[in-house]
């Protein structure tokens, strides 16, 4: 690496204020971890160089949304042949899916990819209706398999995912394995589907197999425009709202989190991620705003990037998983109550790694606020 290494990108932040979408030249120094930005327009400076030690390298592809300063900014083009030929190159995505056999282990199988230096984009847990099912596996439809593999499918909810990383599509197949749970043991014991699957049908996680059939499947979940996709799979009923903030995703604990959740003998029943724009995020906070000192910071720790949002089951449920979370501020937590969610996760008061819902009475309304509202 020379010392005057530097990446630049086309980097898109829409401004609430002005209700303009605004262009900017980012330039990243990889040497000390610095960024620039200049304003395409008016090429004026917007950011002089600054050191910023959350970006890394990896963030940086076309497509990607990172956070620089607060920013949202949407990653649209590559600012020169340099970082095109640098960065561009191996970046694939692929669709990710958990099957039904293995959801009750996705916080594994989401560690396992997140390990092995793939990025998240989009999740998603979906219950598939039969001609859904068969819609997404049509190129099977003559197969001997067929109806039991429908069966299969449509059995429970499913998680998809898009996933971002070099060559994706066949570095994720390869974590995957053999598509025989019992072939995949023999052959590749460290493979998902054998750790996972069960065997030649229920085989834990599915993964597309070319770049066309990534395109296909990824619109098949996450329509890019108009069309909706499969419903998720919340059941708003006895259950209460937990979302995984922002810092604790890029902190990479979503699969360790959700572990937890799970070991701690709580079901999810729905699961997506969003990225909350700051109206949203005042919405849903509304309760807080002149309560509690950091409302400010907590704003903008959820708008800060990526969360995940999920509808938490269990007995007793909304008082139960609260105390689960434990003390809002981990300090206290990791004081009074250890062996909670934010005694184990949490840094401070805002980055608490979770929210969880306060008020029994609000459980199912937040749980709705993201899977009814936000998800239409
Ligand atoms: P996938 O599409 O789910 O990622 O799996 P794959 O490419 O490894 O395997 P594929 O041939 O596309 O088969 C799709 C799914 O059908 C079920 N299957 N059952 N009982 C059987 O003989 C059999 N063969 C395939 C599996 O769930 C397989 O993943
Ligand atoms: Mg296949």
């Amino acid at each position: 690496m020379n010392d005057d290494d530097r990446y630049v990108f086309i980097a898109e932040w829409y401004d609430p204020n002005a209700a303009l979408q605004r262009r900017y030249q980012l330039l990243f120094y990889p040497k000390d971890g610095s960024v620039e930005m200049y304003d395409v327009k008016s090429h004026r400076v917007f950011l002089r160089r600054t050191k910023y030690d959350a970006l890394h390298k990896e963030d940086l592809y076309v497509g990607n949304k990172i956070n620089v300063f607060s920013r949202h900014l949407h990653l649209v083009d590559y600012g020169d042949q340099y970082t095109a030929h640098r960065l561009g190159s191996k970046k694939e995505k692929t669709l990710a899916m958990i099957k039904p056999d293995a959801v009750t282990k996705m916080g594994s199988i989401i560690e396992a990819i997140l390990d092995s230096g793939f990025t998240i984009t989009k999740a998603k847990m979906v219950q598939l209706s039969r001609t859904e099912a068969m819609d997404f596996y049509s190129e099977h439809h003559s197969k001997s398999f067929f109806n039991d593999l429908i069966h299969f499918m449509t059995s429970g909810p499913i998680v998809a995912m898009e996933v971002i990383g070099d060559e994706a599509i066949a570095s994720w197949r390869k974590l995957l394995g053999p598509t025989n749970s019992s072939v995949a043991r023999s052959d590749s014991p460290e493979s998902i589907r054998a750790k996972f699957g069960i065997d030649g049908t229920k085989n834990a996680a599915h993964g597309s197999d070319s770049i066309a059939s990534a395109a296909r499947e990824i619109e098949f979940f996450f329509p890019s425009s108009g069309g909706r996709g499969p419903k998720n799979s919340a059941t708003f009923t006895q259950s209460t709202c937990c979302i995984i903030k922002p810092h604790a995703v890029s902190e990479g604990l979503t699969g360790k989190i959700i572990n937890y959740i799970l070991d701690g003998g709580f079901a999810i029943s729905a699961l997506q991620m969003f990225t909350m724009e700051k109206a949203n995020a005042e919405e849903f906070y509304e309760v807080y705003r002149g309560v509690v000192v950091e409302y400010a910071e907590m704003l903008a720790e959820l708008c800060s990037g990526p969360c995940i949002a999920m509808e938490i089951r269990g007995p007793d449920a909304p008082k139960s998983f609260r105390e689960f979370c434990g003390p809002a501020d981990p300090e206290i937590a990791r004081h009074l109550r250890p062996k909670t969610i934010r005694a184990d996760f949490g840094k401070n008061k805002v980055k608490n790694a979770v929210h969880c819902t306060d008020l029994p009475e609000d459980a199912v309304l937040e749980v709705q606020y993201f899977f009814k509202i936000l998800d239409n």
